[in-house]
């Protein structure tokens, strides 16, 4: 398995969050549109101080529509042919077209100035054929 070069981003401060609301970055570059989120409960792979903030691509693994964040079901959604993608169990594809989960931007989290950072991709980011262009 080739080992990316993954540039590490700043993202939060942890205490900026608010449950169940999205936060916008791009990672790794511009062109890749990505969603954090405070799950508000601990999670598989959530950083933080409460272990609940994740992170993924915001592009639906099907075509490529952006998805969004549904806080009441904890999943994201695609609106271009209803694909469902489980926040917490690490982008598993719920239902619809889709046929891989939704790509993960693992997160690494800094006690010293609560901040999120982002470090990397697990999944394949819509479209590419590598995440790093
Ligand atoms: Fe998301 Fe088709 S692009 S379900």
């Amino acid at each position: 398995k080739v080992m990316l070069d993954y540039p590490k981003i700043n993202i939060s401060k942890a205490s900026n969050l608010k449950v169940g609301q999205p936060v916008s970055f791009t990672y790794p570059d511009s062109s890749s549109p990505c969603t954090l989120i405070k799950i508000g409960r601990k999670t598989q792979g959530g950083v933080g101080p409460d272990g609940d903030i994740v992170a993924y691509s915001n592009l639906c693994t099907h075509m490529g529509c952006p998805v969004s964040y549904s806080s009441e079901e904890r999943t994201f959604k695609c609106p271009c042919h209803f694909s469902v993608f489980d926040s917490e169990l690490n982008g598993q594809m719920v239902s619809g077209q889709a046929t891989e989960n939704l790509p993960r931007i693992l997160l690494t989290y800094r006690d010293s100035d609560d901040s999120i950072e982002a470090t990397g991709v697990d999944g394949l980011i819509y479209g590419r054929q590598s995440n790093l262009l």
